[in-house]
């Protein structure tokens, strides 16, 4: 089964409207010339609009960092799936730190997925073990359970092109942001082990052999080939190295070499 690469940078909150206005072009120029990878960036909703509107005209797909699963009412400081879709091909749903720091839960992950499909959106949906969990042995079963209560009740399907409308990311907490990246191989078993299996067992062999599953956690430039030269590894969702264009753009050309 051939998966296309795709790779994302999470801006988290970072870049003003001013700052992407000059990021976002420097990107363009690097990114244009790559081909064989999809690739999303995912700025501030402040800045959503702006980068649209710089993203004119080129493949490079734009995403959301979260949304609310209503789609309208009396929610102050959340913005809805059909706000989101207006702007956005994708959105990242349950990143380690908005479990962290906002109470997100695999029940509030569950709401937000269901809501970001119905909406037409390609949601991103995070999973990950913390460091205590790793070191207790805990990682198989804690992304166990991030997949089955964060998918559940879903019904997900191949569409037309044999595409899976939803892509997950293996970033292990204590990878991200630290500058220590899983190695290649561990992410790669994770995969092959836990998260694929766990699809399998959900929505069935080929949905979860066609379903794309991402990297997350300290990917640079010089290290990005390690992960996208493995089997189960479709691609990766890049924090700090997707807010410098030479690093973005050489970790998209490690994609396309594969
Ligand atoms: P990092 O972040 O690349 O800065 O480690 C990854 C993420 O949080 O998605």
């Amino acid at each position: 089964m051939k998966r296309k690469p795709l790779v994302a940078g999470n801006w988290k909150m970072y870049q003003t409207i001013a700052e992407a206005r000059q990021l976002v072009p420097e990107l363009v120029r690097g990114l244009q010339e790559i081909m064989g990878v999809q690739k999303v960036i995912c700025p501030p909703f402040t800045a959503l609009l702006a980068v649209k509107a710089l993203l004119e005209g080129t493949d490079i797909g734009l995403g959301a960092q979260d949304l609310f699963w209503e789609l309208e009412g009396a929610y102050t400081g959340e913005i809805s799936p059909k706000m989101v879709a207006e702007l956005c091909q994708y959105v990242i749903i349950g990143h380690s730190e908005r479990r962290t720091y906002f109470g997100e839960t695999d029940e509030s992950v569950n709401r937000k997925v269901k809501a970001a499909l119905e909406a037409g959106l390609i949601p991103i949906v995070c999973v990950g073990e913390t460091l205590e969990e790793n070191e207790k042995g805990l990682t198989e079963i804690v992304l166990q359970r991030q997949v089955k209560v964060g998918l559940q009740g879903i019904d997900l399907k191949l569409d037309e092109q044999e595409r899976v409308p939803l892509l997950i990311a293996y970033e292990p907490v204590w990878a991200i942001g630290t500058g220590k990246a899983a190695s290649g191989e561990f992410a790669n078993n994770v995969v092959r082990e836990v998260i694929r299996p766990e699809l399998a067992s959900l929505f069935g062999d080929q949905v979860a052999q066609a379903t794309r599953v991402l990297y997350g956690g300290s990917v640079k430039a010089k290290n990005a080939g390690e992960f996208f030269g493995q089997t189960e590894i479709d691609g990766a969702l890049v924090g700090g190295a997707s807010l410098k264009a030479d690093e973005f753009v050489g970790i998209v050309a490690a994609a396309a070499e594969g």
